[in-house]
């Protein structure tokens, strides 16, 4: 038997809790992997919510899209991993049957990725969708090149801080914005080259102040909202803004008053294609092992503790990721 963490309705953490079932066989092309730690990420208190992009199964529905633990057993026609192998979940295609707050769970293949040696299963649970999104959003979207300065939003969230260490390793200048000063020294000491702070400044024009007028090469936004089209502002003329997340929920107003490359990026796009994320996987397994990439884990819980490992997120007190252990 194995404990998965199940909701039968959308609402406050406490719709969250622990069922006991049998474990599901592999079928081909799948390993069952046992888990050891599951990160928590905004996506799953948007599931939780009720505000997933896409509709899933209730009652009954799992939660959880990463996750790091040992391949158990395998099905047929798996031949890139093997048991006792341990791996990173890279990606869950359906959260709502195969969610990683579990002791146990089925994904294809295609979604492991080799857990780097020396990574801890807690450290290896707090990196795939923070770090690939950054990669992706950066990288493999706005080709981010060593000197560009990079504008990060919200870059004390999970995602933001794994863009100013991805932007470090490339050799480019993460510029770090934060709502309040509450987090500017743990900003300064996690990589980034300088921290705006948007109670005591004009974002925008700080971001131009930090790049001697020019403006950012690239923004990374994970707030949207009304404030888009101001923070644009801060880019260079031609420059790039990538949205990657929706901490804002309301709705988000276009910038037009420059040349700029806009791409709204969802990780999904690439942690589901297997040559992007080789090299995803190759260019954070070189920043683990030179110590550029170091996921920073605020907090882990039990995973009986569940409940209130998603009231901690929610509070937004977190600086780093919050990790459930099973
Ligand atoms: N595109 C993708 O594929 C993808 C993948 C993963 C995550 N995401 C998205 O990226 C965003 C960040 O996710 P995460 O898990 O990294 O978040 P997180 O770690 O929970 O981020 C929380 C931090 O974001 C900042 N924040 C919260 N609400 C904000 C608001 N309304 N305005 C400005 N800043 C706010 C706060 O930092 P300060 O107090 O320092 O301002 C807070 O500490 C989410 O919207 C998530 O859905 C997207």
């Amino acid at each position: 038997m194995s404990r998965a963490v199940v909701f039968d309705q959308t609402g406050t953490p406490d719709v969250l809790h622990l069922v006991e079932e049998p474990e599901t066989d592999p079928g081909p092309g799948q390993p069952r992997v046992r888990l050891e730690a599951a990160g928590i990420n905004r996506l799953d208190l948007m599931m939780r919510a009720g505000a997933f992009p896409r509709p899933f199964r209730l009652p009954h529905a799992r939660i959880g899209c990463e996750g790091a633990g040992v391949v158990e057993a395998v099905g047929s026609d798996v031949t890139d991993v093997a048991v006792g192998d341990p791996v990173i979940i890279a990606a869950v295609p359906a959260m709502d049957l195969d969610g990683t707050y579990a002791e146990h769970t089925v994904v294809p293949a295609t979604s492991l990725v080799p857990r780097p040696a020396g990574l801890d299963a807690v450290r290896a649970a707090a990196l795939w969708v923070s770090y690939s999104t950054a990669y992706g959003a950066l990288v493999e979207k706005a080709g981010m090149r060593p000197g560009d300065h990079v504008l990060i939003t919200a870059a004390s969230s999970t995602v933001g801080l794994a863009a100013i260490q991805v932007a470090n390793q490339l050799g480019a200048i993460p510029l770090a914005a934060t709502r309040t000063a509450a987090k500017r020294d743990r900003l300064l000491a996690a990589g980034a080259a300088a921290v705006l702070v948007a109670e005591e400044e004009d974002v925008a024009s700080a971001a131009r102040a930090a790049t001697d007028g020019r403006g950012a090469d690239i923004i990374l936004d994970c707030v949207m909202g009304p404030g888009l089209a101001e923070l644009a502002t801060a880019a260079r003329f031609g420059g790039t803004l990538v949205t990657a997340g929706w901490l804002d929920p309301r709705p988000a107003t276009m910038p037009t008053n420059a040349p700029l490359t806009i791409h709204r990026y969802m990780s999904f796009e690439h942690t589901l294609d297997p040559i992007v994320v080789r090299r995803m996987a190759a260019s954070l397994g070189a920043g683990l092992r030179t110590g550029a990439i170091a996921p920073a884990v605020d907090r882990t819980f039990a995973l009986d503790d569940v409940v209130e490992a998603h009231r901690y997120v929610e509070e937004g007190a977190a600086f780093g990721k919050v990790v459930l252990t099973m």
